[in-house]
């Protein structure tokens, strides 16, 4: 494996590769660091082609070893054109990466992935996390695949779709009279007491290192060229956060060339606590979610200020969405690709659309948006497309009264 260590993204101190949440000097998040040397010599295009069809075709790039036996491996998920809503939207390509078609529908099974990876290897039995939803039907499933047990906090008036789809694997769920953040509050002192994994607590680090592989991928299946511009959503700002990573390490591998894509984040205005951070330039401020974009309800995001960053130094923008075209969106996309998201699909539409409006993407970008979880598990959103004609089962009347139509 060529990680080597933890070193604080504030600090620098140096700490080893354990299941360990924050850095001892200043509570700073930590990152893995790799033997770039090493790297820069064995990593090469042909060895990442040869490797399994997963995120595991990248684990010289991840801190964790590959499992010898890949149960339910996420990633490489379809990248798809998308002319139509590319022709409305007014730029030259539009390309959408479904990580619906992982195992759980969403993106989190990436970062699960890695994180249960160094359970394992740390000999823990339970997997744990908060969540808005996606997550803990992720680590629910995971758990199940490799005979793990586990536990999930959520809040307790989520979406009753996603409850179910993560009930179904068999955790234990704690529905939680609160919002995500009393969720991960919890969580977070619940890891100073029990001997569990906590995905985004005391596995943060090797959790959000999962979310890189989306900028390996969509390097990859452009034929190892960068895409202009990729749309992401934003809650806690890992996966942002970590695809702007994922793209700089390829480029310092000297595995593509060009300049970083310019990352456009959304954010759905009932909780823009980042986007409004990027647009007044100032430190991210918690703030109470009321957003119909459960998944994105993050008041207090945990990697929200090195988003902002991210945008600055990528050339992006973060953009907040109109709570009444998130639903809109969602069916704009459904019926101009075919592909049904979720309402964090709509937030990202909507901050795409919002950044083309605003000159922000050249009309001859190449632009990738990230469909990073399942519209079935959020229908309420599009109840509003559903209007059947209501007939007879009568063939006769139905042509008079398409004629008369
Ligand atoms: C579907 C979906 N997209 C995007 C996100 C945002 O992820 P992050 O918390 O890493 O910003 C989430 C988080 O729950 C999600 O469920
Ligand atoms: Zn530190």
């Amino acid at each position: 494996m060529s990680a080597v260590s933890l070193s604080c993204r504030v600090c620098g101190t140096e700490h080893p590769l354990d299941v360990v949440g924050t850095c001892a000097q200043c509570f700073g998040p930590l990152d893995p660091t790799y033997d770039w040397e090493t790297l820069r010599l064995t990593v090469t295009r042909d060895r990442i082609a040869s490797g399994p069809s997963s995120i595991w075709r990248y684990a010289d790039l991840l801190p964790v070893e590959a499992p010898a036996e890949a149960r339910l491996a996420p990633g490489l998920t379809p990248l798809v054109p998308a002319p139509r809503l590319a022709a409305e939207l007014g730029v030259a390509e539009l390309w959408l990466k479904l990580d619906t078609a992982n195992p759980t529908h969403s993106f989190k099974d990436r970062v699960v992935a890695v994180a249960a990876r160094k359970a394992q290897e740390a000999g823990l039995e339970t997997l744990s996390c908060s969540s808005t939803g996606n997550l803990a039907g992720a680590v629910a499933a995971r758990a199940a695949a490799e005979g793990m047990s586990a536990a999930v906090f959520c809040p307790a008036d989520l979406e009753p779709e996603k409850l179910a789809a993560a009930a179904v694997y068999g955790p234990t769920i704690y529905a939680v009279d609160g919002t995500y953040d009393h969720c991960s509050r919890l969580s977070v002192e619940l890891s100073f007491e029990l001997d569990w994994g906590f995905v985004n607590v005391n596995l943060r680090s090797y959790y959000a290192e999962g979310s890189k592989t989306i900028a390996y991928e969509l390097a990859e299946q452009l034929g190892w060229t960068l895409p202009d511009v990729v749309a992401i959503p934003i809650a806690s700002g890992a996966l942002y956060h970590k695809v702007g990573q994922g793209f700089g390490e390829l480029l310092a591998l000297g595995l593509v060339d060009g300049t970083p894509p310019r990352l456009v984040g959304g954010q759905a205005e009932g909780c823009a606590p980042v986007a409004t951070a990027f647009r007044d330039e100032q430190a991210v401020a918690p703030m109470r979610p009321d957003t119909v974009a459960r998944s994105l309800a993050i008041g207090s995001p945990a990697d929200g200020d090195f988003a902002v960053a991210t945008a600055r130094h990528t050339g992006g923008a973060i953009h907040a969405v109109p709570e009444t075209e998130i639903g809109e969106n969602m069916a704009w996309l459904a019926q101009t690709t075919g592909v049904f998201g979720e309402t964090a699909t709509g937030v990202t539409l909507g901050a795409l659309h919002a950044a083309v409006e605003a000159g922000e993407v050249e009309r001859d970008a190449r632009v990738v948006l990230l469909v990073t979880g399942d519209g079935l598990k959020t229908p309420q959103a599009v109840a509003h497309t559903f209007t059947p004609v209501h007939i007879a089962a009568d063939a006769d009347a139905f042509v008079d009264g398409l004629v008369v139509a």
